[in-house]
């Protein structure tokens, strides 16, 4: 049972990382286009890979937690509270930004398409400074899960 809690949990994981990977790939894209409707393309692409990660997030995180009661570890063992405490800033840092700025931007969306060009504050928000450094860390935590879950330093 625990085997195959542990096969569950890694699936979950793929499925976090194809979301992940989308959201990079429409980032990267955000950042190289000059055209207001591809701009909403990748924004949408964004959205929807950004709705994929938290449920993939929550569903390896419950599965992980049964497979460490059936593999025998104790729940409270440091490597796993730093995965609880990854798994929250997951789930609590990327609606508090990334979700925030991108629905701010999705708000101009019909002033943009009208002007037929990206505005500055709407690239601001999607590709600005604050958006690259929320991006690093959330890809700077998921090396960092893998890190923990392998090498269980804690
Ligand atoms: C609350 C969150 C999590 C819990 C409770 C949890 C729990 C576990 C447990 C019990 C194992 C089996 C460990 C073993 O037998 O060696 C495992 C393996 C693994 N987990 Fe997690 N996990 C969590 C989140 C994550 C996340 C977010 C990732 C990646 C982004 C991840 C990636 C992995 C990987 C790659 C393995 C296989 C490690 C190996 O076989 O050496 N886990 N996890």
């Amino acid at each position: 049972m625990g085997e195959f809690l542990v096969f569950l949990h890694i699936f979950f994981i793929a499925l976090l990382l194809m979301g992940v990977g989308v959201l990079d790939y429409a980032s990267i894209k955000l950042h190289k286009t000059t055209d207001i409707k591809e701009f909403g393309v990748y924004m949408l692409m964004g959205k929807t890979a950004g709705m994929m990660t938290p449920v993939a997030a929550i569903a390896a995180g419950l599965i992980g937690i049964g497979a460490a009661s059936q593999l025998g570890y104790s729940l409270t063992d440091g490597w796993l509270i730093a995965a609880y405490i990854g798994l929250a800033a997951t789930l609590i840092v990327p609606p508090l930004t990334l979700k925030k700025w991108g629905q701010a931007a999705g708000k101009m969306m019909p002033q943009a398409m009208a002007a037929g060009k990206i505005l500055p504050e709407q690239r601001e928000l999607m590709t600005g400074k604050k958006h690259l450094a929320v991006e690093v860390f959330m890809n700077a935590l998921l090396i960092f899960f893998f890190f923990d879950m392998v090498f269980k330093p804690f």
